[in-house]
């Protein structure tokens, strides 16, 4: 597999949202243009994405959000397509969010992983970060 990941532009807002209403564990009401293009806007770096020059539709095959907020780096929206999976692909997009999130400084990291996706908490197992039982997550919005 001859995957390469960058970081994303705004031409990239409508095949990142194709993939993620294709292939995410679960959509979210800030799956959208406007949001992505605020994100990108505040951090240039912090949406990857990933692209296979192999695969003949001219799509994207993956996503990781590695948000970097001057406190804590945070993983969201890790997303492989399914014709992808299996082939360390996820684990490459954790290592370049690592990457981006360490040369920015971040120093601790987290993930919201969604606890009823079949693979993802397997997933984040084996990727050796620590699952924390100790602290409950409140949201509002
Ligand atoms: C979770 C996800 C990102 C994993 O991507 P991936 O490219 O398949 O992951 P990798 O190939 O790097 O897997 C690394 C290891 O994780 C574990 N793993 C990954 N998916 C797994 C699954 N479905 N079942 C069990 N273990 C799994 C395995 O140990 C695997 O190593 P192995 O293939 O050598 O056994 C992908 O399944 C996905 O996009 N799922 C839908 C969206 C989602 O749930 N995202 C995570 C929410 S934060």
């Amino acid at each position: 597999m001859s995957v390469t990941l960058r970081a994303a532009t705004r031409a990239d807002v409508e095949a990142v949202l194709h993939l993620w209403a294709e292939d995410a564990a679960e959509a979210t009401h800030t799956d959208n243009a406007h949001c992505l293009e605020r994100l990108l806007s505040r951090d240039p770096e912090a949406l990857i994405v990933a692209e296979d020059p192999d695969d003949n539709r001219g799509r994207l095959v993956g996503t990781v959000v590695a948000a970097w907020d001057g406190w804590r780096g945070s993983v969201y929206r890790l997303v492989v397509a399914r014709t992808h999976r299996r082939m360390g692909l996820g684990g490459a997009l954790v290592a370049a969010a690592e990457l981006r999130l360490a040369q920015a400084g971040a120093e601790r990291l987290q993930a919201i992983v969604v606890a009823t996706g079949p693979g993802a908490v397997r997933f984040w197992t084996a990727t050796g970060w620590e699952r924390q039982s100790e602290r409950l997550r409140f949201v509002r919005g």
